[in-house]
């Protein structure tokens, strides 16, 4: 997606997202104790030592409140993360440090979160694996699972991709709704093999992965270890499994690449990636084929289109042009540039109905004697079927937010981007129902009615009148 990279930090400094409530909590709770220790002192300094070891039980008890797992021997479910992944994710962090962010859930909480609360059609919900839950597109998931009455258990390694308290703010409205996220790497075999055994899983809704298209030419490691690396570990463990889940993962709509028939249709040519993070989505198609084939795993594959809303990604151009346009900052636009901006409610409809209509997993090989059926292997797009201009893009987020921006037009260079996306969604349509129904005007009015309020603007106070100016950059844009 076009933007500027340095825009985008330059924007990421301006505006820092509130810290949790908690840690809001804490910290005013911390100050009343320091400040009733100051009072105490000054009446007497008999009282001194009192105060200050009142105050410093007082620490103590905070803390503990705060870091249960320090002191509690709650589940770890994970063993030594893989050489691969701790070698090459940026964000990959010590155990120490691991434990001092305290945010594994214990294994009842697990296991609760794993057990349908519904009865769908007088049968029992399905239980679902969502691996990339403190991601933008699994939270959504995962609580439209848990809305539903699913079973649903998260894992996310919470790297610093981009912003870890985003993904953390996520995963804590996640287990506020009942949805228990471990911290884990999908590298870890052992860790996957173990959470499939204990816990009676149907599927496994695999969307964790190294996303963005140009951070390739920085971290190209980063999109092998996660996405293709990452993906066999996931479907090794699915495939080992006496019961098999079935499988609905992420792909993109990257792997058309090159591609200039429009609309983008299922069939179309996928051998011509322009980034490493396309290439990675189409070996991860090729190593599906294998898995259903090999080991008769029911596989579907989803050629997501451009998602965007509430609870986003900082590093999308929607998201880094709104922060750009707030700090006022300039942004930098790719001539002629359109995308399929696909809002997140549609993707989610989308991701819900592959899992309903998922199929069996068969098995691989020959048991006693015969083949057992033919385990599906399926592709969709999940688009929005109307591509739109990203310059127009940027306009309604300038209505919305009551600003210009600052335009820089230039040429799109050839390292990862193509020039337009546009999704035939037929096929999802008849398997499932997909039907894309909102517009990219109301899609951006509710993300920046949350944009607003995650990152307390005041709309007010940023609109200011630019008028000479963007004068100035009408002339410079044309
Ligand atoms: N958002 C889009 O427009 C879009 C488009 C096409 C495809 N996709 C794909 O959809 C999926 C979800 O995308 P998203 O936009 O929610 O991205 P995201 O980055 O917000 O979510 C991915 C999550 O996976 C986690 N993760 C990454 N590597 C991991 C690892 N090795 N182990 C455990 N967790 C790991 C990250 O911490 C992150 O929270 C990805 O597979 C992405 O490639 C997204
Ligand atoms: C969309 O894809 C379907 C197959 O799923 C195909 O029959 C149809 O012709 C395609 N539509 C367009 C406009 O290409």
């Amino acid at each position: 997606m076009p933007h500027h990279c340095n825009a985008v930090d330059a924007a990421a400094k301006g505006i820092k997202p509130p810290p949790p409530p908690q840690h809001q909590q804490q910290l005013l709770m911390v100050r009343r104790v320091a400040a009733s220790g100051k009072l105490l002192s000054a009446a007497s300094s008999h009282l001194l030592f009192r105060a200050t070891l009142l105050a410093t039980l007082s620490l103590v008890f905070l803390f503990t409140l705060h870091y249960p797992s320090l002191l509690s021997h709650s589940f770890h479910l994970s063993s030594s993360p893989s050489s691969i992944s701790s070698n090459t994710l940026p964000a990959s962090r010590s155990s120490s440090h691991r434990i001092l962010l305290g945010s594994s859930p214990s294994w009842s909480d697990v296991l609760r979160s794993a057990t349908p609360t519904r009865r769908r059609d007088g049968g029992a919900g399905i239980s679902v694996l969502v691996t990339g839950a403190a991601g933008f597109v699994g939270a959504h998931c995962s609580l439209a699972l848990r809305a539903r009455g699913d079973g649903v258990v998260g894992l996310d390694n919470f790297n610093a991709y981009y912003s870890p308290s985003l993904k953390r703010a996520r995963a804590s409205l996640l287990a506020s709704r009942g949805v228990a996220v471990i911290d884990g790497d999908i590298n870890d075999g052992a860790l996957l093999s173990r959470l499939l055994d204990a816990a009676p899983f149907t599927h496994v809704l695999h969307l964790a992965a190294q996303a963005g298209v140009r951070h390739a030419l920085r971290d190209p490691q980063a999109y092998v270890a996660s996405n293709v690396a990452g993906l066999v570990s996931v479907l090794e463990a699915a495939a080992r499994r006496p019961h098999q889940p079935a499988v609905v993962w992420a792909s993109s709509s990257s792997v058309y690449g090159l591609n200039d028939k429009s609309p983008f249709s299922e069939d179309h040519r996928t051998d011509r990636p322009a980034s490493l993070y396309a290439a990675t989505k189409k070996a991860g198609e090729a190593i599906a084929h294998a898995y259903n084939h090999i080991y008769g795993l029911s596989i579907t594959g989803l050629r997501f289109f451009t998602v965007y809303g509430p609870w986003g990604r900082p590093d999308m151009a929607y998201f880094a042009f709104a922060r750009s346009i707030v700090a006022g900052e300039p942004i930098t636009l790719f001539r002629g540039a359109r995308r399929d901006f696909t809002y997140i409610d549609d993707v989610v409809r989308g991701c819900l109905g592959a899992l309903d209509t998922a199929g069996e997993s068969t098995g691989g090989g020959v048991r006693g004697g015969k083949k057992r059926g033919v385990a599906p292997l399926r592709i969709y797009n999940l688009g929005n079927t109307s591509p739109v201009d990203v310059a127009r893009m940027v306009g309604i987020l300038e209505k919305l937010l009551g600003r210009k921006a600052n335009k820089r037009v230039v040429t799109m260079p050839s390292n990862g981007d193509v020039p337009f996306t546009h999704a035939n969604v037929s096929r999802a349509a008849r398997d499932f129902g997909y039907r894309p129904t909102t517009s990219l005007d109301a899609g951006l009015r509710h993300f920046v009615e949350w944009f607003v309020d995650y990152y307390k603007i005041d709309l007010a106070k940023i609109a200011k009148p630019t008028k000479r100016k963007s004068m100035a950059m009408s002339t410079a844009s044309s």
